[in-house]
């Protein structure tokens, strides 16, 4: 692979969807992420086997997961709470799977019921589960730089949970900035307290884009060695538990900006273009 290679790591399915009070039709969910498939992109977040009374958008998991065409260069990735939505995962054939942690102590209640340290004994048996099944673990860290309900997170507690993700197993740590409002130093300031630890090409970043500095928090990552970034076609999304986060990152503008900077995605930008236009006939809302 190319020294100027990027993974755009597709999440509008999920993390998009999840965020929309009005429920999708199933066979919607599944006509996108087919479309999904034939742009180039080699990763997408297909949808999460979370509870559904937690998450009622997630709810059709199994017939998402079950239903789509699979495309043999092309990984489908779900998050997974607990052993619960592991199971559903295998069953359903996933190929990779996510634990989700957070480095705010708040937001781990909000999102998943139980303390930071709670979170690791519930993912130990998961993350060991999935390996031994041969299913690919990443991890997330949600809050990376701030927390919907505490404000500022401290760098060195997103270098605790990311160092706990990788003691896991997970190959790629995602990093959140799940309320869209981190500044370019906000995300040097993290970067450099995390990569002297870990390398930069093991995480990707996940940001949000309420604030509009998503793209300049990627270029500002790429110095750092990141490799990979998290996107949603059409800018979709945003989480549940982080009330006015909107969407992350836009699939099609982040590849513009790559490609225009002289990186490669393997993307077809006019088959993104037909699957953003896919969703813009669709009535969403968000969620608040
Ligand atoms: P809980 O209520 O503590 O769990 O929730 P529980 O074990 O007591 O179960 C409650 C009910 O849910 C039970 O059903 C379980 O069977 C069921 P009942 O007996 O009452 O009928 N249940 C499940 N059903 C299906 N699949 C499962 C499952 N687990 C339990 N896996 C729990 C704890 C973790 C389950 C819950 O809090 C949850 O599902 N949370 C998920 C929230 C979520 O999906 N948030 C959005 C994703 S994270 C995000 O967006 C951030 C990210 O994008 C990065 C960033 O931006 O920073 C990743
Ligand atoms: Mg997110």
């Amino acid at each position: 692979m190319s020294d100027r290679f990027i993974t755009v790591y597709e999440v509008g399915p999920r993390d998009g969807l999840q965020n929309e009070a009005t429920v999708i039709p199933t066979a919607d969910k599944i006509a996108l992420i087919n479309m999904l498939s034939e742009t180039g992109l080699s990763k997408i977040e297909t949808t999460s086997f979370v509870s559904p009374k937690w998450v009622p958008q997630m709810g059709d998991a199994v017939d998402v997961m079950q239903s789509i065409k699979r495309y043999k260069n092309v990984t489908y990735a779900a998050l997974v709470p607990n052993l619960k939505g592991l199971d559903a995962a295998i069953k359903a054939d996933v190929d990779e799977v996510a634990i989700f942690g957070s480095a705010s102590e708040s937001f781990s209640q909000k999102n998943i019921n139980c303390s930071i340290a709670e979170s690791f004994e519930r993912f130990k048996p998961v993350a060991k589960k999935a390996i031994a099944q041969g299913v690919k673990l990443r991890g997330y860290v949600s809050c990376v730089v701030a927390c919907p309900y505490e404000g500022s997170i401290a760098p060195q507690a997103v270098l605790d949970v990311a160092n706990a993700l990788f003691d896991m197993g997970c190959y790629e740590v995602s990093l959140g900035d799940t309320i869209g409002i981190a500044t370019e130093a906000d995300v040097a300031r993290l970067l450099d307290t995390v990569t002297p630890h870990i390398s930069g090409s093991l995480f990707a970043g996940h940001f949000h884009d309420t604030k509009g500095n998503a793209l300049e928090n990627v270029q500002t990552s790429l110095p750092y060695g990141m490799r990979t970034f998290d996107s949603a076609i059409g800018g979709l999304g945003g989480c549940p538990y982080a009330p006015g986060a909107k969407g992350n990152v836009s699939t099609v503008p982040l590849v513009e900006m790559l490609h225009s900077a002289g990186w490669e995605t393997g993307l077809n930008i006019e088959k993104l273009y037909e699957a953003q236009a896919l969703i813009s006939l669709w009535s969403l809302g968000g969620h608040d």
